[in-house]
């Protein structure tokens, strides 16, 4: 399966793995442990977590249990969303690279400011502690703890604030992205300025799955719903991150190696609103 060793790279050179698998909402202990170890052995080579979903350690056992050599590995984490401070951004930081260390990982691949914004406050203008913030993950850039830096649920105004004080530029930007929300001016601004858009819950965490539209697309693809969703967004060139803890799954999601026709990605690009 190609999709899972083909790779997209990044404005600093650095390969990352054009499907990523997504532990979002998945608990820490068995069910996040298990799930990454069904994922590595399925042929999945970049995962992605954050502190803020507390599986860090499990997914980093579950990556040292594999037996899989850590450089062949692309791993995620996130700055939580609340950290807009210097010094909370470099103390979320060891937070997250203590739990990793539970499983030997002594850097990430790519850390990821997890929103613009404290969750309880969506929207709310924070574009002073981004820049803090920032400030302390191109130190941990530098230092080389993280090997490339980025955002996610950025807006154009968000990453336009942030590349007025930022010295680094972000190499990705993770945003909420699936059929029918596909935050077109999003992903043009990311295209225009070297930052690759990671597309999560591209499943919209599953909610396109029963869609009679896409169910028929599928149909006719020999491809199931979730296949045509993943692989909808890599011909969108974006980075698709599905979730799921059963393994059938996990493979299913990698199996697409298949071409979406010009007319239906346009046919597809026209549905809107399919999911909240
Ligand atoms: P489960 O974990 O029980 O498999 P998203 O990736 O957009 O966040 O979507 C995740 C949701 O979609 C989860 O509820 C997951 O459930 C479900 N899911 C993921 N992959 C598939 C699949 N191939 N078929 C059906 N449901 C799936």
């Amino acid at each position: 399966m190609t999709a899972l060793t083909d790779t997209y790279t990044l404005a600093n050179g650095n390969r990352i793995h054009k499907i990523g698998f997504g532990t979002w909402q998945i608990p820490d202990g068995e069910p996040a442990y298990d799930s990454v170890a069904a994922a590595l052995a399925a042929g999945y080579r970049h995962i992605d977590t954050a502190r803020s979903y507390r599986n860090e350690p499990s997914v980093a056992r579950a990556i040292r249990d594999s037996g899989i050599p850590r450089e062949e590995i692309f791993l995620t984490t996130k700055l939580q969303a609340e950290a807009k401070s210097y010094e909370s951004a470099h103390e979320n930081f060891g937070t997250s690279m203590r739990a990793l260390a539970e499983g030997g990982i002594d850097y990430v691949d790519l850390y990821l400011m997890h929103a613009p914004w404290p969750w309880g406050e969506r929207g709310a203008d924070y574009s002073a502690g981004v820049a803090e913030a920032w400030r302390a993950m191109e130190e941990i850039l530098a230092d080389g703890r993280a090997r490339a830096i980025g955002v996610s649920n950025f807006s154009v105004s968000d990453l336009e604030k942030l590349a007025a004080t930022a010295k680094e530029a972000p190499q990705a930007n993770q945003i909420r992205w699936f059929v029918g929300n596909t935050q077109d001016d999003v992903v043009a601004y990311g295209r225009e300025h070297g930052i690759l858009t990671e597309a999560y819950s591209p499943l919209a965490t599953g909610a396109l799955l029963d869609d009679p539209q896409l169910k028929d697309m599928a149909v006719r693809y020999g491809k199931t719903v979730a296949q045509v969703c993943i692989r909808y967004a890599l011909q969108h060139d974006t980075l698709p991150l599905p979730k799921t803890t059963n393994p059938a799954r996990i493979v299913e999601n990698a199996d697409v190696d298949f071409v979406i026709s010009d007319n239906d990605m346009a046919y597809l690009d026209g549905l809107e609103g399919l999911a909240d």
